[in-house]
Parts: C-alpha cells; structure tokens; sequence
C-alpha cells in the first residue's frame, strides 16, 4: 500500500501543459525512492492518515433526486460552508454541485501550495493583456488561478487568515448595505472559528476556540519571521495580533490548518458532517445553466454537465450560486442575467439587465522584492524537499514543509494616519523566507519571461533569499469580466488594467520603500540582508533603485493576488451597479442568491478567505429566516 505515496505524488505534479525547468518532480521522486528503501513506519502512517482523510469527504452522489429545496452551485469556501449550515435544517433537502473532484492529502503540505497550480484542480485563468501591466508576464498576461476541487480556492490558497479591518465592513454599512457593519458580521467570524494560538484565544471580544475551523501559527519558523519582527519594532511599530482589536503593524501569519496540515473549508465544513443524509454532494460536475421561469423571473433549477452527459435538477426554494468571483458572474451571464448589451451581443436572451461582471477588485502585489543573505537562514526548495525534511513532515507535520507557501509574517500599514494605533490600513507587506530564485515553480506560477527569469534570478538561484511583498488593500481601480462565447466551457474574458487609476502604482509604491527600509534594519543586515541588484531588462533606463525604476517593475512584476472580488456586487435598490440586495438576493430574480466574493461590495483590507466565510454563515442565516419567518 505505501508504494503508493510515489505514483500519487507523481501524478498529482503533472504540469499538464507546462513543463517545470529545474525537475521538482525528479528531485521529489528520488528523494521518495531513497525514502521508500529507508521502509519506516513514518511513510505508512503519512498515507494511512492521508487515506483517511479521504474517506471522511462527503462521497459523490450518484443518485441525485429530481428536486431538492436548495442547490447550491459551487463547493468552495462559500459553498461548504453553506451546505454546512443549510442541512442542519433536517427537513431541507440541500444539493451541492462541485465542477472539481475530490481533495487529495498533497494539497495538504503547506509550504508546496503554489505547487497546486499546475493540477487539475486550478480552473488556470488568465487576464487579457493590457499593455499596461504584467509587461514581464508570457504574453504580457498575469496568471489568475482558482481552485476546481471540492473546497474551491480554499484548497488551494495560502491558509492565510485575516478578517479585515472594522472600518471596511462599516463602510459597506455606510452604502446601504444594512447589517454588515462590523459589529453585525463579528460574530459570524467567531461562530466557526477556532482559534488555537492560546494566548490569542484568551481574547474573548475577538476570538471564538468552538468552531470548525482552526486557525494557528505554522509549526516551523525561520529566524528571518523573528527578524521580521524585530525589524518591525526597529521602524517604531508594534507586534500585534492583525485579528484583534488593531490590525496596524507587525505578527506572525495565522493561518487555517492545523497540525501542520491545510484546513480547507471542506475538511472543516464537510467531512465533519458526511453522514447528514439531507445533504447530497455531487462532483465533477459543472453547472451550465440556471433555469428561470421567463414569466414570474423564478429560478426554479439548474442544468449540469458531467462526462458529457446533461442532467437537469429542481430547486423547491432556492437556487445559490457560489462559483466564486470569475464563475459566478460568468454563470449569471450565461443564464441571461447581465448587461443587456453584453449578453444581446452574444445572443443569450436577456432576463434581468444588471451589472453583473463589472467591479472586478483586488489587491495587488509584487513578488519580485528579492534581497540575498550571507546566512543559511531562509527556506530554500532544495532543503526543504531533502529526505530529512520529507521525513519529519510526514512522521510529525513539522519541518519546513509545514509553512504556508513561505509566508511567515504580515505587517498593515495605514499610509494616511501611520500613528493611529487603531488604523485603517492601505498597505501590507507579507514575508517569504524565499523567492522567486529559491522554488522552481514560482516563476511558472507566475508565468515570469524565460529571458528575464534568466537574466534576474538564475544569477541566484544557490543563495539564500527572502522577499518583502508589497501589498496595497484599498485598490481604486476596476476589471471586468466578459463572456467569450455562450459555450460554458469556454473561459470568461479578464479585464483588469490594475494600474488604471495612477494611485493604485502610487501606493504600491509607497509600501515598496518601506520593505527596503526593513531591509536596512539591524535586524535584518545581521543575516546580510541585500537587495538584489540585477536590473530588470525592460527597466534598464531607468537609473537602478530610481523611484521611476520601481514603477517600471511594477509595471512588469505586480500581480492580482488573487482575492478577486465584488463582480456581483451587493448595494441596496439605488445603487445602479449593484446585482444582489443585501440579503444576497438576485435584483429582479426571485429565489435566486449569490453567496461567494464576487458579492463584495468593495474589497476589505483582508485576503479573502475568512471574509468569504463570513459572507456564507450570514447568507445562511438570512435564508434560514426567510424560509421559517416568511410565507413564500
Ligand atoms: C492561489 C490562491 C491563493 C490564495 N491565498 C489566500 C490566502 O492565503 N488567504 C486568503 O484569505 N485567501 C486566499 N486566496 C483567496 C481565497 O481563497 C478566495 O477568496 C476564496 O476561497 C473565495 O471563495 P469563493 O467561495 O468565493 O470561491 P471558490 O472557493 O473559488 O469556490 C468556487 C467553487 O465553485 C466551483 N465552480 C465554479 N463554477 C462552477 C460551475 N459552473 N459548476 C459547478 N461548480 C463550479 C469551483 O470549482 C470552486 O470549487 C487565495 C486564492 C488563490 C487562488
Ligand atoms: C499530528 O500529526 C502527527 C502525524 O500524523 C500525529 O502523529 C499527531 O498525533 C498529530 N497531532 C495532533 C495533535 O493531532
Ligand atoms: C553577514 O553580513 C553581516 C553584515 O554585513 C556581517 O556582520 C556578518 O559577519 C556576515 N556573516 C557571514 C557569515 O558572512
């Protein structure tokens, strides 16, 4: 049986259509075989536990009932946790349909997530080119990954946990959207979390330790997330616990997992209730239509595809649309909910004409910071896929490979009022204890230029690095997102000039120099903490560390990172753009919601993951009222 560790591993690193430089695969093999001759009862017990947790995932409905009170489109963060709560009404028969397959237990190793990105369980989404940014991307593209597997994007994210700040939810408030000010969406953060840093879960306003989904410190650190730290103080700032009562300033990633495991929503929200024989989970599957009575604007079912094969199933009550931030609109647009131009063009009879697609938001980042040690004090690909590591991670989930993705720490800063100790931040820096040079997938995932990769980095592919990445939260500019076709197979377009509004570079800029001024504390020189110096090619007119070279490697390097939001916004009857009310109802479509990102009305200061949840414990409260209180 634990034969079975190297072809599951194997397989599951396919890059289907891309072939990894540096050969990860071959180094992991290799050091599997020499693993697998050590024969110890460690390999056994990583893929009994593995196996396991296989098995407490919800199975694949086969037999699917012709109606069901709800369907829920999308087993992402949102989906899993509203098919959680939904079937606790033990009368409500509930269908979650999942175009992705099952999770897989190397989805589970922290520090490989950006690994994820070449499986089959990333939809691979690309922006359309811009000519304005992502200039050092192939084809001048940023790549927009999603997860397709059951958990969504939570299966595949970074595990970071942030909420956000209390101003971005009383500034939705502030719009019109009554009962999402902060006081009003605390308690469902708290309802499923569990908070197991035990010094944070003291914190009883802000912490809750009886929900479903664990959130802590990984098990492993570098000295450079200490480093961090310090510098932190070094520049004047606080150490502080980003999900307490300030965000500002300087700590250690929280993050969702949990033993040195992921803790994707489905693990926290599914598999603890596998046996609720109310609640069916199909998978595999994609929805390709929501069906709507033309007459009454009633959804009343959706159409889905699986092995070539189109089902069709009924909805008593409602139809909840959780494909997150590029399907949910794509899927509204298909069934002819959307801009009447747009979807007239295309052919597809218009139901309700909204703004469905636009406001396409997110923060964006730069990974290309890179400064170089003199000191062994990073995490690089190489060690941390030694047998010796390899070993410990799957005997104890500790080790290198239990940190996420190589993020250790997050500091916020509020650019406006920098000594308000409550702050409203603009500006993050997250820590990698690595970069670009030191994993032999990032620069894939990121889809950098060969020429450049060549150039910029390989020169220090043997040293140890770390990176800053600037962050800014408060984006003022906005995408869109467009049909290609009415084939629902076909990918949506991705319009999104992130730069568009000069004060997005501005800002992004402005959190640039503060990483270089963390480079330059004593906390980091004692490492030999330097910026790596070698121009980018494109940016070699301009003089080298020049405010206007930096704007040119923003211009080549920053990135959405991937908390697409608000393409279904939420606003109430007067907001023009908005496509859902604040109880998550489609305008103009009864018995129809979207629960998921894209009904963010404008990006909080958080990576979206835990504000995705809280979006989906409200919805199920506001559904549940609505079915037990109101007569329909
Ligand atoms: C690589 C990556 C790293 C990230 N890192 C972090 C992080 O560290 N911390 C953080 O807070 N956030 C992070 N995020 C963002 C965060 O994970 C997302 O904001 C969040 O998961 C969004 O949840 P959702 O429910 O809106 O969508 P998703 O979780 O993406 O779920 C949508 C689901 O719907 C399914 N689906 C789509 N269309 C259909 C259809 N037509 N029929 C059937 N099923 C369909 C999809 O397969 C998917 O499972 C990251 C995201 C990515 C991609
Ligand atoms: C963590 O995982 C290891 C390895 O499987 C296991 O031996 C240990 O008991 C787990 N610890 C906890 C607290 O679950
Ligand atoms: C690394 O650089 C720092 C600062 O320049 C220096 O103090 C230290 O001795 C160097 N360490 C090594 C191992 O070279």
């Amino acid at each position: 049986m634990w034969i079975s560790i190297l072809p599951l591993l194997i397989t599951f690193i396919q890059p289907d259509s891309i072939a990894l430089g540096r050969d990860i695969r071959g180094e992991l093999a290799g050091n599997v075989l020499k693993y697998l001759k050590e024969g110890t009862v460690s390999a056994m017990n990583f893929i009994k536990e593995g196996t396991a947790h296989f098995e407490q995932e919800p199975k694949d409905e086969k037999n699917i009932l012709p109606e069901y009170d709800f369907i829920i489109v999308g087993g992402g963060t949102a989906g899993c946790v509203l098919a959680n709560r939904l079937s606790e009404v033990r009368n409500w028969k509930v269908l979650l349909i999942e175009a992705g397959g099952k999770e897989n237990y190397v989805m589970d190793i922290p520090l490989i997530a950006q690994l994820l990105q070449f499986s089959e369980a990333n939809w691979k989404y690309n922006m359309e080119p811009s000519g304005n940014v992502c200039l050092g991307m192939k084809s001048g593209k940023c790549s927009l990954p999603r997860g397709k597997v059951i958990g969504g994007s939570s299966t595949i994210n970074y595990m970071i946990y942030t909420r956000g700040n209390r101003y971005d939810y009383d500034r939705w408030e502030k719009l019109g959207n009554n009962g999402w000010g902060f006081k009003d969406v605390l308690p469902y953060f708290l309802k499923h979390e569990n908070m197991m840093i035990r010094e944070l879960g003291e914190e009883r306003l802000y912490h809750a330790t009886n929900g479903e989904m664990p959130v802590t410190y990984a098990p492993y650190r570098t000295p450079l997330a200490d480093a961090f730290l310090e510098a932190g103080k070094e520049m004047g700032q606080r150490v502080v616990d980003y999900n307490g009562k300030t965000q500002v300033d300087f700590s250690y990633l929280q993050a969702t997992m949990r033993n040195g495991t992921r803790w994707s929503a489905s693990r926290a929200f599914l598999h603890p209730i596998r046996h609720r024989s109310n609640l069916h989970v199909r998978k595999r599957s994609l929805v390709t239509n929501i069906l709507i009575d033309r007459d009454t604007k009633t959804a009343y079912g959706v159409e889905f595809v699986r092995d070539n094969k189109k089902f069709v199933v009924h909805a008593r009550k409602e139809v909840i649309v959780s494909a997150g931030a590029i399907n949910s609109p794509q899927l509204l647009m298909l069934s002819g909910i959307g801009p009447r131009e747009h979807l007239l063009k295309l052919g597809i009879p218009v139901i309700e004409d909204l703004k469905v697609g636009y406001n396409l938001m997110d923060h964006i980042a730069m990974m290309t910071l890179t400064f170089v040690l003199n000191q062994s004090v990073a995490l690089t690909e190489r060690d941390a896929l030694s047998s010796k590591n390899l070993f410990e991670y799957m005997s104890y989930h500790t080790g290198p490979l239990s940190v996420p993705a190589a993020v250790e720490g997050m500091a916020f800063y509020d650019s406006k009022n920098p000594h308000d100790e409550e702050g409203d931040p603009d500006l993050e820096i997250m820590l990698l204890a690595g970069s670009l040079a030191s994993s032999s997938f990032a620069q894939k995932t990121l889809q950098i230029k060969e020429d450049i990769y060549e150039t910029v980095y390989k020169p220090i592919e043997k040293c140890h690095t770390w990176t800053g990445m600037p962050v800014t939260l408060k984006t003022k500019s906005r995408g869109r997102i467009l049909l290609s076709s009415r084939n629902p197979f076909h990918k949506p377009r991705i319009h999104f000039d992130f730069f568009k509004d000069p004060a997005d570079l501005e800002s992004l800029l402005l959190i640039l120099k503060k990483v270089l001024e963390l480079s330059g504390t004593q906390a980091f020189r004692k490492y030999g903490s330097r910026l790596h110096d070698i121009p980018i090619p494109g940016c070699k007119h301009f003089l080298f560390g020049s405010d206007d070279y930096w704007r040119c490697a923003l211009r080549h390097f920053a990135f959405p990172v991937w908390h697409l939001s608000g393409t279904c916004k939420m606003g109430p009857a007067m907001d023009e753009s908005a496509v859902v009310e604040p109880r998550l109802r489609v305008y103009g479509v009864k018995r129809l919601r979207v629960v998921d990102a894209s009904i963010i009305p404008v990006i909080p200061a958080a990576h979206t993951n835990a504000p995705t949840m809280m979006i989906a414990e409200k919805a199920a409260d506001y559904i549940k009222q609505d079915w037990t209180q109101n007569i329909h």
